[in-house]
């Protein structure tokens, strides 16, 4: 939800931590700051808005000293002011702090602190935890011992990274990633190797309950227990290969045209995992796929498409209903967890209270090193390279992909996707763009949009509505054909448009049918298909494809017109407002 990021070592540390902070803004983005300690004085600036924002009022890049921490914001305790904002200093302002996550217990902590004295200048649940390590410090003089009896204390979920006046960079993870980097220069600690992949491509990927003290060029990594941890040296090349935007203009609109070699990518790397999970599936007494947002439209494709060619009984969980839900758990069952990110909380959530049961995991996820893939029985890694932008995008696609596969192994020959012909198709959609950047001009005034689909369609449908809200900010509602006259034709008249997702497979004399009723009530149609129509009053021509492979060409044009849309209604497509990449709150 936040980012942080920390320098110690014997370059300038502001600069470095100013241009992380930017490439790791995806995961929170409502202010900034950082705290650098130069002669046993630590300086803090701050302020609401982006990076690029806040810098160019307050600086933040100027400040001058080899040990600091920064921090990108997106509130959870207390509004977007800049007294929230992190950094947090300690009362005595020795010690300076940044965190990512929740401490549950900080209203408590707040009040024992107040009657020992200290005060509290924010709204924030962080400021406990800075002036905890402040009493601790002062009561021991050492920064590791500080940093166990802190985090002893805490409940939640949370890394953090904190500067302490002898120069010492220390930080903590529970729960909340947090890799170390190694530069030719120093240290760097992040919530993201993106914060400093200019700096190295060698990390340590800390564990949960474990403290790293970095100090004078030499780093000591123990658990919560004061137990010393050693860890192997990584190196993250291929991870970090595609982090810039290159020639586009946006990291959203990049990722978009990435597809057509990001779903092969997928294909051919997959292929070891995605055997053992078909045969794991089909032994399955009990199978439940999940998932959160554009993860959970993706299990509902793979939910239709488990069902159809597996002839599997599944059931798709949405992972913030999961404890909520009937079910069936025990050891013979499987969950597919779905998570670009592998760090939603929700989904984390869902996973183990099955895994609690007996369940095993079988994991879809972008970030290999996550804590989804990590608590996975089998993990399938979708190695579309790193996806900036905060809407999901080519992850969606590549989730297809995997899905797709398993449900090809299961078919018996009945599905056998070709992700070479289906990449051409992708390309073609997108060098015909110029269509769909002028509907999306024409449709800019819009307040309301639908779209509607069937079948595997209808999945899609909800996840071009969820990208055309969180980007364009425009009410879109997904519906299912047959449903329209269950209710949803009421809302249409002649200032209505609906998209039609109606490629020729067995959805389509249906999903006609409910094209002329929406006719009929004098709204606008724009038909997504490969076949014309006088009935569209738009249309976005769709190459043709072997019939069940349709949602995942059809799925590009829908991201083309929720980018322009939002690029014609002057929203950043890269930052949303109010939503952050990786959502690891409940
Ligand atoms: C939508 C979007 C979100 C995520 C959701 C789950 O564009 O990005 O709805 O899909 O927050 O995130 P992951 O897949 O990381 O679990």
């Amino acid at each position: 939800m936040c980012s942080i990021i920390g320098y110690e070592g014997r370059g300038e540390a502001a600069p470095l931590l100013v241009k992380g902070l930017q490439r790791m803004e995806y995961r929170g983005y409502d202010s900034a700051g950082v705290a650098i300690l130069s002669q046993r004085e630590i300086s803090v600036r701050k302020g609401v808005g982006k990076v690029s924002e806040v810098n160019a009022l307050v600086h933040m890049d100027e400040l001058r000293g080899e040990v600091g921490i920064g921090h990108t914001r997106w509130a959870t305790h207390g509004g977007v002011t800049e007294a929230n904002a992190h950094p947090h200093l300690s009362n005595s302002g020795q010690i300076a702090l940044v965190h990512n996550g929740i401490v549950t217990n900080y209203i408590e902590l707040r009040e024992e602190l107040r009657s020992k004295g200290f005060s509290f200048n924010s709204q924030t649940d962080t400021e406990v935890i800075v002036n905890l390590l402040q009493l601790n410090f002062e009561e021991t003089r050492d920064v590791k011992t500080a940093m166990m009896r802190t985090v002893a204390t805490l409940k939640g979920n949370y890394s953090f990274a904190a500067v302490f006046p002898d120069g010492t960079l220390a930080a903590a993870r529970f729960h909340e990633p947090l890799i170390v980097g190694i530069s030719r220069d120093g240290y760097l600690v992040a919530s993201d190797i993106l914060g400093f992949v200019e700096q190295t491509d060698k990390v340590i990927y800390l564990d949960n309950r474990e403290i790293i003290t970095m100090k004078d060029g030499g780093q000591v990594i123990c658990d919560f227990d004061g137990k010393p941890v050693r860890h192997e040296l990584i190196r993250v090349s291929n991870e970090i290969a595609d982090a810039d935007k290159g020639e586009y203009v946006h990291y959203t609109l990049k990722e978009i045209f990435e597809q057509p070699a990001s779903i092969l990518r997928t294909a051919e790397k997959i292929a070891p995992e995605v055997a053992r999970a078909a045969e794991m599936i089909e032994s399955a007494k009990n199978l439940y796929i999940t998932g959160s947002g554009s993860s959970f439209h993706a299990a509902l494709v793979g939910k239709y498409l488990l069902s159809k060619f597996g002839g599997l009984n599944i059931e798709a969980i949405m992972a913030s209903e999961a404890e909520f839900s009937p079910h069936h758990l025990d050891s013979e069952s499987v969950m597919i967890a779905i998570s670009q990110s592998g760090e939603t909380a929700d989904v984390l959530e869902a996973a183990n209270w099955a895994k609690e049961k007996g369940a095993r995991i079988i994991s879809i996820v972008n970030k290999t090193s996550s804590s989804l893939a990590q608590m996975s029985s089998l993990t399938i890694g979708l190695g579309c390279g790193p996806e900036i932008g905060v809407a999901a995008t080519k992850s969606f696609t590549s989730q297809l992909v995997v899905l797709y596969t398993i449900a090809g192994l299961l078919s018996g020959g009945t599905l056998s996707p070709r992700f070479d012909n289906l990449s051409r198709q992708m390309s073609e959609v997108l060098d015909n763009q110029t269509k769909i950047k002028a509907l999306a001009e024409k449709l800019t005034g819009l307040s309301d949009i639908y779209i509607l689909g069937m079948g595997a369609n209808y999945s899609i449908a909800s996840e071009a509505a969820l990208k055309i809200k969180e980007l364009a900010y425009v009410h879109a509602e997904a519906l299912p054909g047959g449903e329209l006259k269950h209710g949803p034709l009421a809302l249409l008249d002649s200032n209505s448009y609906v998209v039609f997702l109606n490629p020729s497979d067995s959805t389509y004399s249906n999903v006609m049918t409910s094209a002329h009723e929406v006719k009929a009530r004098g709204a606008k149609i724009i038909g997504i298909s490969n076949r014309p129509s006088e009935i569209y009053d738009y249309w976005i021509n769709l190459p043709s494809t072997e019939a069940e492979m349709f949602p995942l060409v059809e799925m590009i044009p829908m991201q083309l017109l929720a980018y322009y849309l939002a690029i014609h209604r002057n929203a950043n497509p890269d930052y949303p407002r109010n939503l952050a990449k990786s959502v690891t709150v409940k």
